[in-house]
């Protein structure tokens, strides 16, 4: 079992069950009300960048679960002042029982794993967004809870949330695309981490310069912003995405059931039309919210897995 989640494939293992866990447990309101595993715990979150959905799906879902969410801005507290990611681990493992964190670096939220006692869980590094592909994969198996016949197409940046989003099709045998501007291509040691992964699932991946060919009867059509946050200053990046728009003309291409997703926040009229963002099929929405359900199952995961297992059981997963 993990004792931190710095990207998706920490939980590899338990990740079709942790989704599971989090389905079962968002339709069943009185089972979500009564249950408090972290009763009496308190879980601090540090974030260096902005965030709208992690931040309040975290608090209400430490708070939904009986705990005390704490968050921690970095400009309010002395880590990178006057005091190292390490002494700050090591302090905050004193008071708390688990730390999430936003960063810029992904080697800093390792960083603090290395120091914590406590679990870490990474609330999205310039590498990985483990929480929001956990949201992603629940959010699909809402709409296919087999799997089966799901095909996923990304366009755009080969960026954080794309890493854990091919790590997760391939644990979970999902077939994935993404078409990328040359240059633009994902991390290699991720995609190579991925094809392992995906050699004992028998999930197929596959790589594309053409949005055309990577949305061909996909039945998901996954779309990000081209800028990240902490790349402000690579605006001449954009002339490379020209064509990498998610409109209704690209979605001729899909399966006729396509669902638009996103991560949020959306740059609406850059990667993505206010048409297809609004549309009957887009499910953007349903995948925020799930945000909360999944860190749920996963907090609850990583702070107590004895409660985790009994209700686990108890779901009959
Ligand atoms: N998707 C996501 O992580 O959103 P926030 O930046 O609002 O947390
Ligand atoms: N790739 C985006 C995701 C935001 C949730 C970023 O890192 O800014």
């Amino acid at each position: 079992m993990a004792e931190h989640l710095l990207a998706i494939d920490d939980v590899a293992e338990d990740l079709d069950r942790i989704l599971r866990w989090a389905i079962a447990f968002k339709q069943d309101t009185e089972l979500a009300d009564e249950f408090k595993p972290l009763d009496g715990l308190s879980i601090g979150s540090i974030y260096e960048k902005p965030s709208t959905r992690t931040r309040v799906s975290f608090e209400t879902g430490i708070h939904r679960l009986g705990g005390q969410p704490l968050t921690l801005l970095k400009g309010d507290i002395q880590l990178g002042k006057s005091e190292t990611v390490g002494d700050t681990a090591q302090v905050l493992s004193r008071y708390l029982h688990a730390l999430t964190y936003r960063c810029f670096a992904h080697s800093d939220v390792e960083e603090l794993a290395k120091h914590s006692t406590v679990p870490v869980i990474n609330a999205l590094s310039d590498r990985h967004h483990p929480c929001q592909a956990a949201a992603d994969l629940m959010t699909i198996m809402e709409k296919d809870p087999k799997l089966e016949n799901t095909r996923v197409a990304w366009v755009g940046d080969g960026n954080n949330v794309l890493h854990d989003l091919m790590l997760a099709c391939a644990i979970l045998g999902v077939d994935c695309t993404w078409a990328i501007p040359e240059g633009y291509e994902p991390d290699e040691e991720v995609v190579n981490r991925a094809e392992e992964l995906a050699s004992k699932s028998g999930a197929v991946l596959k790589q594309t310069n053409v949005p055309e060919e990577a949305v061909k009867d996909a039945t998901i059509i996954y779309a990000d912003v081209f800028v990240s946050m902490g790349e402000e200053d690579q605006k001449d990046k954009f002339a490379a995405f020209d064509g990498f728009q998610i409109n209704m003309e690209l979605l001729e291409h899909a399966d006729d059931d396509w669902s638009f997703m996103h991560c949020l926040p959306a740059h609406r009229g850059e990667e993505v039309t206010d048409e297809v963002m609004d549309h009957a099929q887009s499910i953007v929405f349903d995948q925020a919210e799930n945000r909360m359900w999944a860190q749920m199952s996963l907090l609850t995961y990583l702070c107590d897995i004895g409660a985790w297992e009994t209700w686990a059981e108890f779901l009959d997963l």
